[in-house]
């Protein structure tokens, strides 16, 4: 089993053990998805690499794409079917994302979550460019390395141990206390003046956009982050590097978007 089927596979006891629909909201979509708008998809044929259960699909679809299509090398695909089932112009594919190649090009290829989760980050970002029409947008988030000293120091070693135990244990033992412990300081920090002092705390901004949701989102994000057994933490540099990298893109396009303090939204559009 190659690692990128391996990391899929742990992913899917995420996916296929919550309830029905979209674990997002549509705030939470939105902003994702920013600065690309409904007006962007309305009528246009988009691709999701590494779609999970189709939890942003859920979303996507709502802005009227002419063909939505998700691919996922896991069988999460089996719940993302169900997300999408009686929906019109949606597909969803079985596939590895890095070799994977459409019968067609995309309006929009976007990827959210998924580059830091494999072996080589760089080849998804070259998928996501095949994969894009010329004249085409695409659009990704990643975890960002800047921003994310407490998660390496701390969460990430946990990770690495939490990643090889049976993924219920991994949930209710481990991820399910640490969420209790992460909702309370969230919380906390919601109800507390936003004084300038405070942003030097761990995660200060992305607790504070966490804080909107409730506990069972909580647990799902702590076990999502220790049930995978690859990680990476992207430096802004890195995304540069990409982009500096494929003479196709339309370099007056590009976006490097800060996200929560410890994320970064990035994409562009794909020159004519
Ligand atoms: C954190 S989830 C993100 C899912 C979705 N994009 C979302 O934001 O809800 C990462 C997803 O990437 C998928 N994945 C990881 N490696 C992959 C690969 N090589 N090809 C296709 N999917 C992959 C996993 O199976 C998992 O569903």
């Amino acid at each position: 089993m190659s690692a990128d089927t391996h990391t899929a596979q742990a992913f899917a006891t995420s996916w296929n053990n919550l309830p029905e629909g979209s674990v997002y909201t549509r705030d939470q979509f939105e902003d994702w998805m920013a600065p690309l708008t409904r007006k962007d998809i309305e009528g246009k044929t988009v691709l999701e690499l590494g779609c999970g259960n189709a939890s942003l699909m859920v979303h996507m679809v709502e802005w009227r794409p002419s063909f939505l299509e998700g691919v996922d090398l896991g069988d999460s695909v089996l719940t993302a079917e169900k997300n999408m089932a009686g929906k019109d112009r949606v597909q969803v594919t079985k596939a590895d994302l890095v070799a994977f190649t459409g019968t067609k090009l995309y309006d929009l290829v976007y990827c959210i979550g998924v580059l830091h989760h494999l072996q080589a980050p760089s080849k998804g970002f070259e998928s996501m460019l095949r994969n894009t029409k010329p004249g085409g947008a695409f659009h990704g988030w990643v975890y960002a390395r800047e921003g994310n000293g407490f998660i390496v120091l701390v969460v990430d070693p946990l990770r690495k141990i939490a990643s090889r135990l049976p993924w219920w244990f991994t949930k209710y033992a481990i991820a399910a206390p640490l969420a209790a412990l992460f909702y309370g300081y969230a919380k906390l920090l919601a109800i507390l003046p936003r004084v300038r002092i405070l942003e030097v705390l761990p995660l200060y901004e992305y607790a504070l956009w966490i804080a909107k949701r409730e506990y069972a989102f909580f647990r799902h994000v702590a076990f999502d982050q220790l049930v995978t057994p690859q990680t990476a933490y992207i430096p802004r540099a890195m995304i540069e590097e990409w982009f500096a990298s494929h003479a196709d893109i339309d370099h007056t396009s590009t976006y490097i978007i800060r996200r929560n303090g410890n994320s970064w939204k990035f994409g562009g559009k794909k020159m004519v």
